[in-house]
């Protein structure tokens, strides 16, 4: 009998990838599925960027880069930071990951372990708590809550820290929930957290071009006095339609830049050439593919919240961000799962439990609109019809 470790019996998983399999397989049997569970946009990558990748390759970038990245796409990186946040950041400070994930786990394992605690948002990315598990931390999970829009409350989150408090892991906008963390809120935590220079922060802004109704993101970056403890996680897969070419960075404090490059040297080495070659034209290039991108999905958020909202049993917060609605279904008499899974399965419409999202996620459900208007409204009808 093999004996496996712990960690990875605690391990958890991201169901959004379950349920991607369960669609093509009753899509793989002759059903027809509309997919609103998946958390990509359903654009192509624009084509300068695809071009930039096929460049890189033809001009024969195919061997090892450094593992922190090329430095000419880190100071891109830096070039968007300075544009989007007016942050003057060092490119010694940016690490070039295979994607948003893997500067999740290298951040919650290197303060995770037995003893210590970790804070996380619930319902919130399911890799935070996964990952926390892995390492024996103990996942503290701080609420967010519908009646506050899914936006964040900094007292929430300063009642759960304790002495043992080693990281708190923010994100804004949120996935599951749309949830944009107003700028007093943040205000108020970096306040707390500018007191307690213990406690790192890693602050997953992935989303933080995809805003709606004049909201304003508030990067981690713009805090100088926590600069030195804050670890800022964003990339290219959502801004630029890039899920699968797995390319993503992070902003790390100084002082933590020789343990994270270490962590890719010992994972995976370096992220593949011709993607970062393909990230700096995705940077430095023309931004009106993001923007027709972020209006489409306006469009489709507003069509989906009306939607939604007209559906017996259903209400549904307005989300500011990101491409995901998170009503609370509680009013069907159905269970997170039990709604899933008839919605797939009966309708043929893919969504996810909120309880894949946490405890706090029971009675809502995740709606992706990365998907057409067409799509969004035919998948909305069949739920209707079968409710
Ligand atoms: C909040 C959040 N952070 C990070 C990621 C990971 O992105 P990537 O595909 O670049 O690893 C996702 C992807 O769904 C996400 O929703």
């Amino acid at each position: 009998m093999l004996k496996l470790s712990n960690k990875i019996s605690n391990l958890g998983t991201e169901t959004a990838f379950t349920v991607l399999a369960r669609a093509a397989t009753l899509q793989a049997e002759g059903r027809d599925i509309i997919n609103l569970g998946i958390g990509q946009p359903d654009f192509a990558t624009p084509d300068h960027i695809v071009e930039a990748g096929v460049k890189a390759l033809r001009d024969g970038h195919h061997g090892y880069t450094p593992p922190n990245g090329i430095l000419p796409l880190r100071e891109a990186v830096c070039r968007d930071l300075n544009r989007r946040h007016g942050a003057d950041i060092n490119p010694d400070r940016i690490i070039v990951v295979p994607g948003g994930k893997v500067t999740m786990f290298f951040a919650i394992s290197m303060f995770g372990e037995a003893g210590a605690e970790i804070l996380y948002p619930n319902p919130g990315f399911p890799i935070y708590e996964s990952a926390i598990s892995y390492t024996g931390a103990t996942p503290v999970l701080y609420p967010l809550r519908e009646e506050n829009g899914f936006g964040f409350s900094a007292d929430d989150l300063i009642a759960r820290v304790t002495a043992k408090t080693r990281l708190i892991i923010l994100n804004s906008p949120a996935n599951p929930t749309g949830g944009v963390t107003p700028v007093e809120e943040m205000d108020k935590l970096a306040a707390f957290l500018t007191e307690r220079p213990d406690i790192a922060i890693l602050s997953d802004e992935i989303y933080s071009n995809m805003l709606y109704d004049g909201r304003v993101h508030r990067s981690i970056l713009e805090y100088e006095a926590l600069q030195d403890r804050a670890i800022m996680l964003d990339g290219w897969s959502k801004t630029y339609a890039m899920t699968g070419w797995r390319l993503g960075y992070a902003v790390w404090p100084e002082s933590l830049v020789e343990a994270a490059t270490k962590l890719c040297v010992n994972d995976h080495s370096c992220v593949n050439a011709s993607a970062q070659f393909a990230g700096i034209a995705a940077l430095d290039g023309p931004q009106e593919p993001v923007h027709e991108m972020v209006a489409a999905f306006d469009h489709r958020r507003k069509i989906t919240v009306e939607r939604l909202r007209a559906l017996p049993g259903f209400r549904c917060a307005d989300p500011a961000g990101a491409f995901y609605c998170f009503p609370n279904i509680t009013g069907t008499g159905m269970t997170s799962r039990d709604a899933q899974t008839l919605f797939l399965e009966t309708a043929g419409v893919a969504t996810i439990a909120g309880t894949s999202f946490g405890s706090e996620g029971e009675g809502f459900l995740r709606f992706s609109y990365a998907n057409s208007a067409e799509n969004i409204e035919a998948a909305i009808d069949r739920i209707a019809k079968l409710l």
